[in-house]
């Protein structure tokens, strides 16, 4: 579900790095289903791929196989086990922006990173607003107020503010640091396709899941409400949703 969009954030992290050359030593941190990972191998890159799912990480691996050099490993961003200076450059895509010790996991990606290397994260500038997230929050907000959907980890909060997230890179030790706004869109072919596969879209979300099957059926009109008020003149439904990528040396 999340990897149409966080993907259309790679080609604008590699520019915002120098591009990358072939035979570079790529880290990616919480690499999800690894859509980075597998951009940067078909670059020529020697990958190495980490996360803290064992289910992300096998996913990972499947799609590097192809890639000799390219391998995926479960590991906890906070603590990299990794030398000091192994890495050309160092990526984490909505990954450590995440994580309660923030500061500390963008420490760790500066530590493997050598001299003159880089680093790029990304972020939500608003993870309420993201694709079927904004419908899901706004239509929660009129039937059930009460209840809380998506919280904002405080590094999150932190990269809405571009200047915020440079001197957040800055204080992890990375220099030269510049911040990119990055519209990412969001695209379902009908909103009656959408509705037709709420589950699909949303059986994973807590605020969702935690519905018995008779509030998911007062929520469905006012997701119908939401999601015609996205629609296009095609029909299709659309919603566009801003990213901070930072970008520094080290
Ligand atoms: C929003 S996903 C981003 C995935 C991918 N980078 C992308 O852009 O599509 C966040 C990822 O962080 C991973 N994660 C969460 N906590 C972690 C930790 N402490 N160390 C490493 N990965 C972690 C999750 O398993 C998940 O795959």
């Amino acid at each position: 579900m999340g990897e149409p969009l966080t993907a259309q954030c790679i080609s604008p992290a590699f520019e915002m790095v120098g591009g990358l050359a072939g035979g570079a030593e790529v880290l990616d941190v919480a690499c999800g289903p690894g859509a980075l990972s597998v951009a940067a191998a078909e670059l020529g890159a020697r990958v190495t791929a980490v996360d803290v799912s064992e289910d992300m990480v096998a996913r990972a691996a499947q799609r590097l196989a192809r890639h000799p050099s390219c391998t995926a490993t479960v590991m906890d961003a906070q603590v990299l086990e990794f030398g000091d200076a192994t890495f050309d450059a160092a990526f984490s895509m909505f990954g450590v922006i995440n994580l309660p010790d923030w500061g500390g996991a963008l420490r760790e990606m500066v530590r493997v990173t050598r001299p003159g290397g880089h680093g790029c994260i990304s972020s939500w500038t608003d993870p309420r607003t993201v694709a079927s997230v904004g419908l899901l929050v706004e239509a929660m907000a009129e039937v059930f107020p009460e209840r809380e959907t998506i919280p904002r980890p405080a590094g999150v909060l932190l990269a809405a503010e571009p200047d915020a997230l440079r001197e957040g890179l800055e204080g992890a030790g990375f220099r030269d640091v510049t911040v990119r706004a990055v519209q990412v869109v969001w695209e379902v072919p009908s909103v009656e396709g959408f509705l037709a596969e709420l589950d699909q879209f949303y059986g994973f979300m807590p605020p969702y899941l935690g519905l018995t099957a008779d509030e998911r059926d007062r929520l469905t009109p006012a997701l119908r409400a939401a999601a015609y008020r996205r629609a296009g003149s095609d029909g299709k439904l659309r919603a566009t949703t801003t990213a901070h990528l930072a970008a520094g040396r080290v």
